[in-house]
């Protein structure tokens, strides 16, 4: 009997090919990803001619001030060194690859909903950055808040890893809108109010909150978006303008500018569609 070689073996290189890229991820997909996510914001110096994820970025909480570290393949600076794994448990876990936690100042309570697949996708994109020598800055944190070890009490309480599972009651467009509103763009960081220790009032989900002395994220929640039409909705998270002409303050300015208005057009309707179909709350009391 003959084997038919050619065609078989065409057949074999091609699942051989399709198996490397499922496991490389696809940059191209992970740059969107990074947009959608907002890592770039969090890891780039806010001057002009900053590296583009070299760290530096300096975010202040009530906590004291944290540096986004540098994230480009830089063996010594960077994260060159690192595995996928490494990335993996990092975002997933909030864990160091030396098992130390992150403080959730790298918003891994939403960021742990990434599925595997996007993951990949953005560990691919990271290793395509080129490599930038400048080392990460050190935290300026409160005495009481250096302490590594002590993250694993606001872990326990707050955190629960896992990847975002679909809603079966809910269509796949609102799906689509709750994974880019919950796993990548971390809404509820700053739109869900907290309690004194720091954890999200579940209750209160996505129903603003107070972020410091002039600033509130406003209620997401039909009770107060039902203000605005689909198509004035998107207009604001595309320009960073409202309807009345008014701009928006530079935290949501940011979140417009880096992620909100770098959405595909199908994706920005997702999300909206999503913060529709939420349970209308009532706003924060003054
Ligand atoms: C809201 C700000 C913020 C956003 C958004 C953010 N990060 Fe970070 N990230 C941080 C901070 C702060 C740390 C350091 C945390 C610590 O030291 O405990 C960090 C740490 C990391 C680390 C570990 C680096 C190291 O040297 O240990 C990786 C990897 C990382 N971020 C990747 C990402 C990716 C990928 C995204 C987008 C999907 C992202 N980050 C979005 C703030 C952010
Ligand atoms: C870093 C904090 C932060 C994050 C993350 C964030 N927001 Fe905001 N958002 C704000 C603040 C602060 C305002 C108030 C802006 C103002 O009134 O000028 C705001 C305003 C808004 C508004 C305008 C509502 C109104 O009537 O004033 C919308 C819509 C919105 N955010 C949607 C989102 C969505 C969707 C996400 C996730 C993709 C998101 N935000 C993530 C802080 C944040």
């Amino acid at each position: 009997m003959r084997l038919e070689r050619g065609p078989a073996l065409a057949g074999l290189f091609f699942l051989l090919w399709a198996a490397a890229a499922i496991a490389q991820g696809d940059a191209k997909r992970g740059e969107y990803l990074s947009k959608a996510g907002g890592c770039l914001g969090c890891h780039t110096e806010e001057r002009k001619d900053a590296a583009p994820y070299a760290g530096g970025r300096a975010l202040k909480t009530p906590f004291g001030t944290f540096y986004g570290p540098n994230i480009t393949p830089h063996p010594q600076a960077g994260i060159g060194r690192w595995s996928f794994a490494d990335f993996a448990r990092a975002l997933r876990e909030g864990e160091r690859p030396d098992g130390a936690h992150y403080f959730p100042a790298l918003p891994y309570a939403s960021f742990t909903r990434i599925s595997n697949a996007d993951l990949r996708d953005l560990w691919a994109y990271l290793r395509t950055l080129k490599p930038v020598a400048q080392p990460s800055k050190p935290h300026d944190l409160g005495v009481l808040y250096r302490w590594r070890f002590a993250l694993w009490g606001w872990k326990w309480l707050f955190f629960a890893p896992g990847e975002f599972r679909p809603d079966a009651a809910k269509s796949a467009v609102v799906n689509r809108g709750a994974y880019l509103a919950q796993a990548l763009g971390h809404c509820s960081e700053c739109h869900t109010p907290r309690n004194l220790l720091g954890g999200p009032k579940k209750h209160r989900y996505l129903a603003g909150a107070k972020l410091g002395e002039d600033t509130s994220a406003p209620n997401l929640t039909p009770t107060h978006l039902k203000k605005y039409g689909d198509g004035e909705l998107k207009d604001i998270l595309q320009s960073g303008l409202f309807p009345d002409g008014d701009v928006m303050g530079d935290t949501m300015s940011e979140v417009v500018r880096n992620t909100t208005s770098q959405l595909s057009a199908q994706d920005l309707d997702a999300l909206i569609a999503y913060l529709r179909s939420l349970p209308a709350l009532p706003g924060e009391p003054k």
